[in-house]
């Protein structure tokens, strides 16, 4: 099938290679390509207790052909939860929600990691246990809202609270929550686990500047502050070996009210600790949405960025962020990085690899139902052979509510 403009996307500027159609290794894994799909948030976890359900695994299967599927943020405690109705990966009944999950991606072809999560202070007293306050590396309030479901069932914005810091002796009992549900995830069927250091959530809280003023061993100068992350790692990667284990971080990110005073410095630090470790990948959230967005070249401070993460991270370099197959390609070919994570195309599209394969139309994402609510939005996108009539439409069970 041809492009939008009549003739393959590729062709039209000019580029003729195919390189998102190679194959390349990936920690143990072979992918056949290097369209991933990058860990999305949907607040649909069945209620109560946060537990994948039935309408989750359809979501996941229907996104099998991913050549890596890393499943949404998933909190590690009921303490790392930061948003109503996110899935946890702590309970026996999550455990078993999350294998209906893997098996139905299993059963399709595909493979599937885990995002561990704990939010730190992006959370609320109504999120966490007993009405607790949320922990971070600093009492410092995050400017913001945190998302909560009200009394009448409704999820509802409310305004950040001072966090509680935690103390040095508390952060190792922190740790063991990732490394709990690293394990809960092996058992849950996953083939690997992603660790969520990206974001302004408690790993990029310890990372950053703004949010770390700790003078502990967990606090200043950078070799303190990228601690909780090596702790964090190492014990994850005695749980599950390095090939099966990525990590995401967000240099230049200021999503959550987050920020360094020297992201040169401070993540050039943390990617060369990290290749040390001979992970399956690093994840990098792009430092260059807008640019490559609008088909430009990123700016200085996010080219730079891009270049030091190249430069000291020597391993597989995943990165995921306003891309389209176009600028993907481009991306590839520049060497910038081995393999592309397309979060809000393969929402809307299950397909995704197929649609760019046959340089086909793309499905539009809908921004009012990425958060909570049930099949709308989530499981009713269309594949190429569902707009055909070649295959049956999703279909809604009701039971899945
Ligand atoms: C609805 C939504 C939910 C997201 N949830 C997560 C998440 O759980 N974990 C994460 O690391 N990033 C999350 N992100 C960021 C995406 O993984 C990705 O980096 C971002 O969407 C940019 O890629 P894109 O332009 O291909 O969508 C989310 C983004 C969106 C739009």
């Amino acid at each position: 099938m041809l492009g939008e403009k009549g003739m393959p996307t590729d062709m039209q500027n000019g580029a003729t290679s195919r390189r998102l159609f190679e194959p390349i290794k990936l920690g143990r894994f072979e992918l056949p390509h290097r369209i991933t799909m990058a860990p999305l948030t949907r607040s649909r976890a069945r209620q109560p207790g946060n537990v994948p359900s039935p309408m989750n695994a359809c979501y996941y299967q229907q996104r099998a052909s991913a050549a890596l599927i890393v499943a949404e943020a998933t909190q590690v405690s009921m303490q790392g939860q930061g948003y109503a109705w996110t899935p946890g990966i702590h309970s026996r009944d999550q455990i078993e929600g999350w294998r209906l999950v893997t098996e139905a991606v299993h059963n399709a072809g595909g493979q599937i990691f885990l995002q561990l999560w704990h939010v730190g202070r992006i959370s609320h007293p109504k999120l966490q246990p007993d009405g607790m306050f949320p922990v971070a590396p600093s009492a410092i309030k995050p400017a913001g809202q945190a998302f909560i479901e009200n009394e009448t069932g409704e999820g509802e914005m409310v305004p950040f609270v001072t966090p509680r810091a935690l103390e040095t002796e508390e952060v190792p009992l922190v740790v063991s929550q990732y490394v709990r549900g690293a394990i809960n995830a092996l058992e849950a069927g996953f083939e690997g686990v992603e660790i969520h250091g990206a974001n302004g959530y408690l790993i990029d809280q310890f990372i950053s500047s703004k949010t770390n003023h700790r003078t502990d061993r967990y606090g200043w100068p950078v070799e303190n502050r990228a601690r909780f992350l090596t702790e964090v790692l190492e014990g994850v990667l005695e749980v599950w070996g390095p090939d099966r284990v990525g990590v995401r971080l967000s240099p230049l990110g200021s999503f959550n009210d987050i920020s360094d005073d020297q992201p040169e410095t401070t993540f050039g630090h943390i990617a060369e600790i990290l290749s040390g470790y001979q992970l399956a990948y690093l994840h990098l959230v792009n430092p260059a949405i807008p640019a490559v967005e609008s088909k430009k070249d990123p700016e200085p401070p996010a080219s730079r960025m891009l270049d030091l993460m190249r430069e000291k991270y020597r391993g597989t370099l995943m990165i995921a962020g306003g891309f389209d197959q176009d600028t993907a390609e481009d991306w590839l070919a520049k060497g910038r990085a081995d393999v592309i994570a397309f979060g809000r195309k393969f929402l809307a599209n299950p397909d995704l690899p197929e649609r760019f394969r046959v340089y086909a139309h793309l499905n539009r994402d809908d921004p009012s139902t990425y958060y909570g609510g049930g099949e709308k939005g989530y499981i009713d996108y269309l594949t190429l052979a569902q707009e055909r009539g070649e295959k049956p439409k999703p279909a809604f069970d009701e039971r899945w509510r």
